[in-house]
């Protein structure tokens, strides 16, 4: 099918008001929606592919706390050898959908010691270090409102204590960072790394979408803990989060409802 066609069929009977953007290992949330479709990305021509280990590669729609909603479980990224435009299609498509609420969501590495390893964030502004953001719309629009924040903070409130907000950089990878590029991030007042994130908010507040975005973080940055990182430790660390990450997730999708119907 095309392009068109995938969101007539995903909008089909009642359109989606949330999306969501699933990072690596938190396909989970989609256990808990009622009233599923799904369309996978490579049944969509011209569509990007998921290459990742831990993304599955599908649009997965339905309700979630009785909100109309769908999730993207993988993302694309530089290191897949993607363009921006590719990177950005998850955002295109949401937008093609007249969708105004977006959740994003990664897995990262954590730069700010004062914090652990297994804990969420909610992520205020970012760092460009791939010089290619500019490219996704205007910089400043990466800053998440105070309207954002406080519906992101109340929807914490509930599942555990305060959220924090914190500054994720963005870099290209395939490669995880070097130390020195670690303390380099913390001086410049860097909280979180990782690889995605920063050009989806840009572009998603450019189309004029509400956005809330969110760090699972899980490893210490490079040459914090004095551990090689890897994929696996990723995936290990999104496995023992993912069921807290989806209780914060269904929160905050409620909220958004509730304000949704309220207009
Ligand atoms: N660096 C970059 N991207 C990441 C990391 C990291 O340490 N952890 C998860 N994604």
């Amino acid at each position: 099918m095309n392009k068109d066609e995938a969101v007539a069929l995903l909008s089909k009977s009642e359109a989606p008001i949330v999306a969501i953007i699933l990072g690596s290992g938190l396909g989970l949330l989609t256990e808990a929606f009622t009233d599923k479709k799904h369309v996978k990305y490579d049944e969509i021509d011209g569509f990007p592919q998921s290459t990742v280990e831990g993304h599955s590669g599908q649009f997965v729609t339905g309700r979630l706390m009785g909100v109309r909603v769908i999730a993207a479980q993988g993302r694309f990224h530089y290191y897949e050898g993607y363009n921006l435009k590719q990177i950005l299609s998850l955002v295109d498509f949401f937008h093609a959908m007249r969708i105004k609420e977006l959740v994003i969501s990664n897995a990262a590495g954590l730069i700010n010691t004062d914090y652990h390893v297994g804990e969420i964030f909610g992520i205020s502004d970012c760092l460009d270090f791939t010089g290619q953001a500019a490219a996704a719309g205007e910089l400043s629009l990466c800053r998440i409102s105070e309207k954002e924040q406080s519906i992101m903070t109340k929807a914490a409130e509930s599942i555990f204590k305060k959220l924090v907000f914190g500054k994720y950089v963005w870099t290209t990878g395939p490669s995880y960072e070097t130390p020195a590029e670690i303390r380099y991030f913390r001086s410049l007042g860097g909280d979180l790394v990782g690889m995605s994130t920063m050009p989806e908010i840009i572009k998603a507040r450019s189309l004029g979408m509400q956005v809330y975005p969110f760090s699972v973080a899980t490893n210490f940055a490079s040459g914090i803990s004095g551990n090689a990182l890897s994929h696996d430790e990723v995936k290990e660390t999104a496995e023992t989060i993912k069921s807290h990450f989806a209780s914060l997730i269904s929160e905050l999708v409620n909220l958004i409802g509730k304000q949704n119907f309220d207009i």
